[in-house]
């Protein structure tokens, strides 16, 4: 994918390319611990069961943990202690995997490949799969209400907003009802099917260090709710122009399914650009806070330069 996007290297607000990767590698083994730990049963004869072996199979191996990755930035940003932040990295990373397992159901988009191995429903059946997500949602709020966050309550009604019938879930029935035609209702479907988890992990990243104040809260959810746009509208130009080996998914499914993308309703140039402009919106939000924001910013570039 080419892009227009500051790049890392160019943007003044980053060290280096260099120190992306790194920090990215840090962080990225911080919540894949923090997962291993948050997704392990609390006695030694339920860990066996099936459900369990289901509920790690489909969290653990093979995601970007992008939104885990919005999470820390956020926090750092904020000031936070990291290891408070890994409890709401986990959380929605857990959330997303139940996501993934019911979008890949037959009733849903009836995909059998997720993170290039056979989708939870293909591996474990149907009855299992739709289980493992149920429990692995429970699970995440678990993680948030036990969690050393300053308020564990609050932070757990931001999740279940992005998550319910005006985020995830009703951007999934709305995706579902084959009645998006028009662009306006396409782009609040994005919003609200991606866009919503998104904004939460990147809100929650900051609600695990002090208040930053009104400004500095506002812009920062400008970038999300940009970013979080922007790596949908990258999804649906990758469903396009990526491999199903290169994306560990079936490509082409949104055509397959007549699925109204913003490569449908825009083609796929118009598309690239929405996704570029904001990719810089969402950079731009971010000036207020100086070279401190880099991580997001670099995140933000992802968003949109990702191969899968
Ligand atoms: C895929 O998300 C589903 C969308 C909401 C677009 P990701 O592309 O982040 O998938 P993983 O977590 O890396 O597998
Ligand atoms: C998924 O959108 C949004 C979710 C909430 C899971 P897609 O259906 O386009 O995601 P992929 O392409 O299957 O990962
Ligand atoms: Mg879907
Ligand atoms: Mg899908
Ligand atoms: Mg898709």
């Amino acid at each position: 994918m080419t892009t227009r996007c500051v790049t890392i290297e160019s943007s003044t607000a980053a060290p280096s390319a260099a120190a992306m990767i790194t920090w990215q590698a840090a962080h990225r083994a911080r919540v894949e611990a923090a997962l291993d730990r948050f997704l392990t049963a609390s006695s030694s004869a339920e860990g066996g069961s099936r459900l369990w072996e289901a509920m790690r199979y489909a969290a653990l191996p093979g995601g970007k943990r992008w939104r885990a990755l919005l999470v820390y930035a956020a926090a750092e940003l904020a000031n936070a202690d990291i290891a408070v932040a890994d409890a709401p990295a986990a959380a929605v990373e857990v959330l997303h995997a139940y996501s993934l397992v019911h979008d890949d159901l037959p009733c849903m988009d009836d995909d059998g490949m997720r993170r290039g191995q056979p989708a939870c429903h293909v591996a474990f059946g149907e009855a299992q799969a739709l289980l493992a997500g149920d429990a692995l949602q429970a699970q995440a709020f678990l993680v948030l209400a036990q969690s050393r966050m300053p308020n564990p309550a609050a932070a757990c009604a931001l999740l279940a907003k992005a998550a319910g019938a005006e985020g995830m879930a009703g951007g999934q029935a709305q995706d579902l009802s084959g009645k998006v035609e028009a662009m306006g209702a396409l782009e609040a479907m994005h919003r609200m099917k991606t866009g919503a988890l998104i904004e939460a992990a990147v809100m929650l990243g900051a609600a695990c260090g002090a208040p930053m104040g009104h400004a500095g809260h506002t812009a920062l959810a400008r970038y999300a709710a940009a970013v979080g746009l922007a790596f949908q509208v990258a999804d649906d130009v990758l469903d396009v122009e990526g491999s199903s080996s290169g994306l560990g998914k079936t490509a082409g499914k949104d055509a397959t399914q007549n699925k109204a993308t913003y490569v449908t309703l825009l083609g796929l140039k118009d598309a690239k650009d929405r996704m570029q402009t904001l990719c810089e919106e969402a950079q731009q939000a971010l000036e207020i806070f100086g070279t401190a924001a880099w991580p997001l910013k670099a995140l933000a570039v992802q968003a949109v330069t990702r191969s899968r």
